[in-house]
């Protein structure tokens, strides 16, 4: 299919571009960064997703470290851990894979890392200079991970009818902030869309560039996407499917089939967003390397 968003090969470039220049710094004399990312409990999806970041690190030439703990961690330990890891100076950035325990506040947790290690954006301070658009912070990894996505295709978004479907603090808010910014894939009016969002259908019947960030497996159909829209699929929900090895799927949150039939470009779930993320959190590691250089 011509339409599609190809974020694995996208991912590759990039990926490409973030070794050559780790390459350079190791050439130069100086250690190559240092990813830390602290795995807690026994979770499918958080132990698949934290492997594939080990993976891309080691493959640019990052150092990439997984510390795992039990889920009966308690919080006061937790965070010694990341007060460690933020007074090491050999390390250079930190992400604890989300969802943590019940017993342990996440809030917490994400506002202890110094957000000058804070890769995955999440810290107060990282928000609101996305907020401010003070390109000097680090943008969460889906939302930066689609923007590289959207200047690799040259897909126009000043101007245009943005809308976002979902409101996390991971996807859908700095989603929005970022395409509304005055950046290259910013400039777009930007419209939030929730759970609470009336006649949701004709909203996003409206937009040139749809975000799918609810979670909800082929919550976007066809129906609900105008002739030549942009759609960008951030969903990754495991179903049950029997024919595969694994006895599951990745599903996205657009109905593939009848949304492509419509799209001028859309991502496919998966290698369509997924691989992005890992490129925008190398990409936020080698920016917090750079910083200590
Ligand atoms: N859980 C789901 N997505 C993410 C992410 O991007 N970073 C972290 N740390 N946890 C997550």
């Amino acid at each position: 299919m011509d339409n599609l968003l190809d974020g694995k090969t996208v991912s590759n470039h990039f990926k490409q571009r973030i070794a050559d220049e780790v390459s350079e710094m190791v050439s130069n004399g100086h250690r190559p960064p240092h990813l830390v990312a602290i795995l807690v409990g026994e979770d499918g999806g958080s132990k698949t997703y934290v492997a594939a970041k080990e993976k891309a690190c080691n493959l640019v030439g990052f150092t990439g470290t997984i510390l795992r703990y039990p889920d009966t961690i308690t919080q006061d330990e937790l965070i010694a851990k990341v007060e460690e890891i933020n007074n090491d100076t050999e390390i250079d950035g930190l992400i604890v894979q989300l969802p943590l325990p019940n017993h342990i506040d996440e809030n917490l947790v994400t506002q202890t890392i110094l957000p000058e290690k804070d890769v995955d954006g999440f810290h107060d301070i990282n928000m609101g200079k996305l907020a401010k658009g003070d390109n000097s912070g680090y943008i969460s990894a889906t939302p930066l991970g689609i923007t590289m996505l959207l200047e690799y295709y040259n897909i126009e978004t000043s101007g245009k009818h943005a809308v976002v479907v979902g409101r996390s603090n991971i996807v859908g808010r700095p989603m929005s902030i970022l395409l509304s910014n005055s950046n290259k894939t910013g400039n777009a009016t930007v419209t939030v869309c929730h759970s609470r969002t009336k006649n949701l259908k004709e909203v996003c019947l409206q937009a040139d560039i749809i975000v799918a960030a609810v979670g909800i497996p082929g919550f976007v159909k066809g129906g609900m996407i105008k002739e030549g829209a942009v759609v960008i699929d951030v969903g990754t929900t495991r179903v049950d499917d029997d024919t595969k090895k694994a006895g599951w799927r990745l599903c996205g949150d657009v109905d593939f089939d009848t949304a492509s039939a419509k799209a001028s470009f859309i991502t496919p779930v998966p290698g369509g967003v997924g691989p992005m993320t890992i490129t925008g959190l190398l990409n936020n590691t080698l920016k917090a390397r750079k910083r200590t250089l």
